[in-house]
């Protein structure tokens, strides 16, 4: 099988990490969220979490020297990997690139993940997750067994601090401006694949693996 090489594009709440929880198990390949990473980082109080703490709790981007420079450390010992929250500039775009020609692996695509501003709103609004896994949950559309506590391990769930009305506008704000260009530059690259990210998981699943199977083929 070709090794999965994806980019996750599309604004907040659009459920790329839903859907890299999905696509990791089928294709064996690790999801790298930066998000994530920042947050475990913030967790720690490493200097990087504490540079990066201001930023995202106002919902603007990390400078892109530091995510770049984490992601170099992480992507040189990942062979088959979905980007979740990265690249987010042009800049990072490019610096992706050179990286990824060094290492000799083309990307598979990048998927965006389309939904409307009221789809992300509610989503977002309603969203619970595990800080200590990642795992996403919706109070609504996936629902944990017991109300804030998380069905894998039985750890408590928390709404991410970044989740508020104003925040959100924020991040919907940078998105427009500094990420949305991306998709011009996948586009021309050749690799952009949309998907209608407002459907529900199970159909947004199999939409991405009809997209993947067909761009495996072409890629070696
Ligand atoms: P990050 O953590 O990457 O946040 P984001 O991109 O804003 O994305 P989200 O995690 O909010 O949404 P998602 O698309 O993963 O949706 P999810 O699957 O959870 O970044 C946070 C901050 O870190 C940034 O603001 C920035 O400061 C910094 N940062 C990160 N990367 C950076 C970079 N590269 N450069 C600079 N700074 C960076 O789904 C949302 C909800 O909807 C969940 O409750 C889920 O259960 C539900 N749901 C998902 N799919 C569906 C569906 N199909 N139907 C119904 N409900 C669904």
């Amino acid at each position: 099988m070709t090794p999965m090489r994806l980019i996750l594009l599309g604004p907040p709440g659009a459920g790329k990490g839903t859907q890299a929880r999905f696509l990791e198990q089928r294709y064996a390949a690790r999801q790298i969220s930066t998000g994530d990473l920042l947050r475990e980082q913030r967790a720690r109080k490493t200097p990087l979490g504490q540079q990066a703490q201001a930023y995202m709790d106002r919902g603007a981007l990390v400078p892109d020297e530091l995510i770049i420079a984490m992601m170099e450390g992480e992507l040189s010992t990942t062979g088959a990997f979905l980007l979740d929250g990265f690249p987010r500039t042009v800049p990072q775009a490019q610096a992706l690139d050179v990286l990824l020609t060094k290492l000799g692996r083309p990307l598979v695509a990048a998927l965006l993940f389309d939904a409307d501003r009221r789809v992300l709103l509610e989503r977002l609004s309603g969203r619970w997750s595990n800080p200590r896994t990642g795992r996403t949950y919706h109070e609504r559309f996936n629902p944990p067994r017991v109300a804030s506590v998380d069905d894998d391990d039985g750890g408590p769930l928390v709404q991410r601090t970044d989740d508020t009305p104003e925040i959100v506008t924020e991040r919907l704000a940078t998105y427009a401006a500094l990420t949305a260009p991306l998709v011009e530059y996948y586009r021309q690259a050749g690799v952009l694949e949309r998907v209608d990210a407002a459907r529900p998981p199970a159909e947004v699943s199999q939409a991405i693996v009809g997209v993947l199977e067909r761009r495996a083929a072409v890629v070696r």
